[in-house]
C-alpha cells in the first residue's frame, strides 16, 4: 500500500497535484477541505459549525476531523492501493492520532511530501483563483489569516514527520508538470 501524505500551506498545489498523484498511481484521494466544504454545502450540524471557523480563515476542530476523516478510509473499505491524504494531518494532536491510527490498522504512512512555496505566490494564487471558484475562504484578509494559522499550528507538523523520517520537502515553484516530476522523483526512490 502506498500511503501519501501531500502537505503544504494553503495554495501550495495539494489539491492539484493529488489529482495527478491518484491518476497516475491508481490512488483514492482523501481531502478534509472538501470533506468539510461538502458537510457546509449540505448544512449538517457538522458543516454549520464548520462554516463559520473556515470563512474566517480558523481549523475545523480536530476531533470533528479526525471523524471525518476516519469515516472516509472505512467507506473505501480497504479497495484501494492507497491513499493520497490532502490537507490533513494539520496539527501536532492530528498528526500523533493519524499515525498511531494508521500504524495500528496495519496501513502505515510511508511519506510527507511538502510542497514549498513562497508567501507572495501562495497569495497571487489563491486570490485568482477565489474569482473563480467562489471559495468563502479565497478573499485576502481570510487568505493572510489562513497563512497565520499555518505558520502556527500547521508548520510543526513537518518536525513530527522528520523525527519519525518520513519528511521530504519539494519546491512547489514552476509549472504543474514540473513539480509533479519532482514529486514522480520521491515516489520512485521509496
Ligand atoms: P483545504 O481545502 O485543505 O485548503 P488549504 O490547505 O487552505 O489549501 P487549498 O485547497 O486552498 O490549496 P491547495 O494546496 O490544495 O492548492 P490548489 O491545488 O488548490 O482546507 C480548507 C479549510 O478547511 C482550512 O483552512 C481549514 O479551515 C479546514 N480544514 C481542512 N483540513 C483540516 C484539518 N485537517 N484540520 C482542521 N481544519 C481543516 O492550488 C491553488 C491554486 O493555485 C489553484 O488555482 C491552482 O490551479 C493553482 N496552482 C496549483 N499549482 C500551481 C503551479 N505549480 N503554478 C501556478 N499555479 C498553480
Ligand atoms: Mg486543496
Amino acid at each position: 500500500m502506498l500511503n501519501l501524505i501531500i502537505f503544504g500551506a494553503p495554495g501550495c498545489g495539494k489539491g492539484t497535484q493529488s489529482d495527478l498523484i491518484i491518476h497516475k498511481y491508481g490512488l483514492a484521494h482523501i481531502s478534509t477541505g472538501e470533506l468539510l466544504r461538502d458537510e457546509i454545502a449540505r448544512q449538517t450540524a457538522d458543516g454549520i459549525e464548520a462554516d463559520r471557523l473556515i470563512s474566517k480563515g480558523n481549523l475545523a476542530p480536530d476531533a470533528m476531523v479526525m471523524r471525518m476523516l476516519s469515516e472516509a478510509v472505512g467507506r473505501l473499505n480497504g479497495t484501494c492501493k492507497g491513499i493520497v491524504f490532502d490537507g490533513i494531518p494539520r496539527t501536532l494532536s492530528q498528526a500523533k492520532v493519524f499515525e498511531k491510527h494508521m500504524d495500528k490498522a496495519g496501513k502505515p504512512t510511508s511519506v510527507m511530501i511538502d510542497i514549498e512555496v513562497p508567501e507572495e505566490e501562495l497569495i497571487n494564487r489563491l486570490i485568482s483563483r477565489g474569482q473563480a471558484s467562489g471559495r468563502s475562504d479565497d478573499k485576502i484578509e481570510v487568505v493572510k489569516h489562513r497563512l497565520e494559522v499555518y505558520k502556527r499550528r500547521t508548520a510543526p507538523v513537518k518536525k513530527y514527520y522528520q523525527s519519525i523520517n518520513k519528511y521530504v520537502s519539494i519546491n512547489g515553484v514552476g509549472t504543474i508538470e514540473k513539480v509533479f516530476e519532482r514529486i514522480e522523483k520521491v515516489l520512485s526512490s521509496l
